[in-house]
């Protein structure tokens, strides 16, 4: 299969040989999930949640989901156009199954998690990756290169924001821009919003309790056109649970578990049930975690913003950081050289698409203390000449 091993695999690699090594590469927080959602799946499965669901999910579940899009988008889904999914990735995966084959391609909005090229790759097709632009102090779409990089074969369009690397949040109007061009070349939107509430905001002191970041839910134009996928791994601590979902119409959403019994069937009977109850009883511990991640990222952007030759767009939204670095021309021998003479494993840009070269991804989903420490080797290794 044509799919590359990433520069990431690399650093983690090194991180792991190396006792305490500080990792701050990994696309997960260093917490562990909360209790109520332990208990939960404990309870659930002592009272028999220990069969095969139907593939989309329990019932229950689906309603549960539908309800909070509802709360927090104010958009109506029914529960058949809901399925849950073994996290995130298993949606993506599916979706693109659903739509590309050999022959088509798929735009991609770069920098971005290596999820959606690699699936695109394995259903036979060509991903096109286009760049965000820098703007100001931070980046945002460049609707004429979007434009520019359709076809007749393009399939889908593909967007993540919040961004996992850049912490990039598409505003209101760029979805309404998306969505008009994709009627226009009849493409369906994947759109991934794992990260939608994560999201920060300069102007208020703290965080309001349902911060939410803009879904493409809210501005589609018709439901065949657009796949929204979410998943309870960062807004939860949930990332070894693996449970996510998706949100299509009613038809998209049989093609895309038709294809899912074959793969991976439903997600654990006992983890879905905690989901319902994480969905319920979770919004406290959200409001919590983003005031946490919040602190966290005040840290961190100006621990960087003060090492020389470091450049650091305000990430929006997610819990990375994704400054340029001068001294990371070629990310993977910066970070490789980083983690070897410091103990500091951060993520090489280039692991995010060639858009990304020259970048590094930190993440600050992790302790006071921990970063500050990795953030103070960093700055002396640059400052030594970053080789
Ligand atoms: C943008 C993005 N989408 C999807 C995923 C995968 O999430 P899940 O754990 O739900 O499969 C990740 C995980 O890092 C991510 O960053």
């Amino acid at each position: 299969m044509n799919v590359a091993e990433s520069p990431m695999v690399q650093i983690a690699t090194i991180a792991e040989s190396m006792p305490g090594s500080l990792k701050l590469c990994y696309g997960e927080s260093d917490m562990p999930t909360p209790d109520f959602i332990c208990q939960a799946a404990h309870e659930a499965i002592l009272a028999g949640h220990t069969f095969y669901t139907h593939t989309a999910g329990y019932p229950a579940l689906r309603e549960a989901i539908a309800n909070k899009v509802f709360e927090l988008h104010q958009v109506r889904y029914a529960p058949a156009e809901i399925m849950a999914t073994v996290g995130a990735t298993m949606a993506i995966y599916a979706a693109i199954r659903a739509l590309v084959g050999r022959g088509d391609n798929a735009i991609v909005i770069s920098p971005a998690y290596a999820i959606f090229s690699n699936g695109v790759i394995m259903a036979g097709g060509e991903p096109r990756p286009v760049p965000l632009a820098r703007r100001g102090h931070g980046f945002a779409l460049d609707l004429d290169r979007v434009r520019a990089a359709i076809d007749r074969n393009t399939r889908l369009l593909i967007v993540n924001s919040p961004s996992n690397p850049t912490g990039w949040m598409i505003t209101e109007n760029e979805q309404r821009a998306l969505v008009e061009i994709a009627d226009r070349h009849d493409l369906v939107l994947l759109a991934d919003e794992v990260y939608e509430r994560l999201v920060y905001d300069d102007e208020v002191e703290g965080s309001s309790p349902r911060a939410v970041a803009p879904s493409f839910a809210r501005v589609e134009t018709t439901r065949d056109r657009l796949i929204v996928v979410n998943s309870f791994s960062k807004t939860y601590n949930m990332t070894g649970w693996r449970l996510g979902w998706a949100q299509a119409s009613a038809g998209t959403i049989k093609t895309m578990y038709r294809a899912a019994e074959f793969m991976t069937s439903n997600p654990a009977a006992m983890v879905q049930q905690a989901g319902i109850v994480a969905l319920r009883d979770g919004e406290r511990y959200i409001a919590e975690l983003r005031d946490h991640y919040a602190q966290r990222r005040t840290q961190v952007m100006s621990a960087l913003q003060a090492i020389p030759g470091v450049a650091l767009p305000a990430p929006q939204g997610a819990f990375y950081a994704f400054p340029r670095i001068d001294a990371a021309s070629d990310s993977t021998a910066f970070t490789a050289a980083l983690v070897r003479k410091t103990g500091v494993a951060l993520a090489p840009g280039v692991g995010f698409g060639s858009d990304g070269e020259g970048y590094i991804r930190v993440c600050f989903a992790s302790t006071e203390a921990t970063i500050a420490e990795a953030l103070s080797r960093l700055r002396n290794f640059v400052m030594s000449g970053g080789s």
